[in-house]
């Protein structure tokens, strides 16, 4: 047995089973690189394989690699490559974008939301000490942004906005594009965090109101280590270290082309599955079933918004038929043992006893917020494989 944090215990066997035996329901945390992706990785670390600022052929090589990556990830979101920046993962990308940007305007007013991603709170925290005061948009019952709080929130000294797009958690969708457009009236620059929306959405940027959107590879069957953001020209950045000047001087360092080979290979993949499906995530509709399924189960309740939500995404507040709540680590744990792999809030929260503080912004009391569980789909699944999930989680409530 391996003893990972918490007392969580998987054996060997469980933790090395195939995804075809696995029921694999946390692609928000993470999802497995598409066969396709890891092949045109292998002939870039074959082929590619040059650093892309020498001037020799391995180099050339490398770079038109780079750049037809660039150009790809560009198309499938209605930008222009130059737009594209690329680096580590959506960690690195939020930090460049919000606190490169901020760095440049005069200490005023951030704005972020309740339910942000721990970076955009880590972000907001650093630019507090630098001057800036922050706001927190309030979300209500189904985690959704109070609109109705827009002109106050947005009056000066605001001047950067940043709206997690598709909340990672419970899912809920906000109206980026609302946001976007009220933002951009009032001369206020608009950041998104799109790392969960990316592939399951059509995203044309050339007609969106956002000026900065961040992205990760791993959430679409990419490879782990890249990520990028768009950004308009207009738009000031200031690198967070220096070096070699790569990525029009705002990231240094030697750029990983097979990496980039595979996010392109991925997005392009997920851009292809939604335009052949008429713009509608495939996930969506195997999603609604299970969904239905599970609410049919007495004390298991929805938590986010109903269908505001991301097509891929399931989060659940669970119950025992007594109405007390059940702690979301033990299901995972449980569920985990039987080879159902599911998360009990995101996966940077995961193992903490702390409740879930997006569920406690919705207004759930701390014990609630503790027996929080999301379940999260991929094109993996085969179409049956989730009656022993829901008899599971019913076997759970009894
Ligand atoms: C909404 C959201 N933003 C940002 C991130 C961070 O992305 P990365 O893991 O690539 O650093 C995550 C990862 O879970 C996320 O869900």
């Amino acid at each position: 047995m391996i003893q990972l944090n918490q007392g969580f215990e998987l054996s060997l066997k469980q933790m090395h089973r195939p995804l075809s035996e696995l029921i694999y329901l946390d692609a928000s945390a993470t999802s497995p690189p598409a066969p396709e992706v890891l092949q045109v990785m292998s002939i870039s670390y074959q082929k590619a394989w040059g650093n892309p600022s020498s001037l020799h052929s391995p180099g050339i090589k490398a770079a038109e690699s780079l750049e037809r990556s660039r150009q790809v990830i560009a198309k499938a979101l209605g930008a222009v490559p130059n737009q594209v920046v690329f680096c580590s993962g959506g960690t690195e990308s939020i930090h460049l974008a919000l606190f490169g940007t901020a760095i440049f305007l005069p200490p005023g007013r951030l704005v972020i939301s309740d339910v942000e991603h721990p970076i955009v709170n880590a972000v907001a925290h650093k630019l507090s000490q630098k001057g800036w005061t922050i706001q927190r948009w309030p979300v209500n019952s189904e985690g959704k942004v109070q609109l109705t709080y827009l002109d106050e929130i947005l009056s000066p000294p605001t001047r950067l906005v940043s709206i997690v797009w598709g909340q990672g958690e419970v899912g809920t969708i906000q109206p980026v594009e609302k946001i976007g457009q009220a933002c951009h009236e009032r001369g206020i620059i608009f950041h998104t965090d799109a790392v969960q929306v990316l592939g399951h959405k059509t995203i044309n940027w050339s007609k969106l109101p956002i000026d900065l959107l961040s992205f990760s590879a791993h959430k679409l069957h990419g490879p782990r280590g890249i990520g990028g953001f768009l950004r308009r020209s207009i738009i000031p950045c200031q690198p967070q270290f220096s070096g070699g000047g790569q990525e029009s001087g705002l990231r240094s360092g030697t750029e990983s082309v097979a990496l980039a080979v595979g996010f392109a290979s991925a997005l392009d993949l997920m851009v292809n599955r939604l335009e052949r499906n008429g713009e509608v995530d495939p996930l969506e509709l195997w999603r609604n079933r299970l969904m239905a399924k599970l609410l049919l189960i007495q004390g298991i309740k929805l938590t986010g918004h109903p269908y505001l939500r991301l097509p891929y995404h399931i989060s659940l507040l669970v119950k025992n038929s007594r109405g007390n709540p059940i702690n979301g680590n033990r299901i995972v744990q449980i569920l985990g043992n039987k080879g159902i792999a599911v998360s009990s809030g995101t996966a940077c929260n995961s193992g903490t006893s702390r409740g879930s503080q997006v569920l406690q912004s919705m207004g759930y009391d701390e014990e609630d917020s503790l027996a929080g569980l999301r379940l999260t789909l991929g094109p993996w699944h085969a179409k049956d494989s989730f009656s022993e999930l829901i008899q599971s989680i019913y076997n759970l409530t009894v």
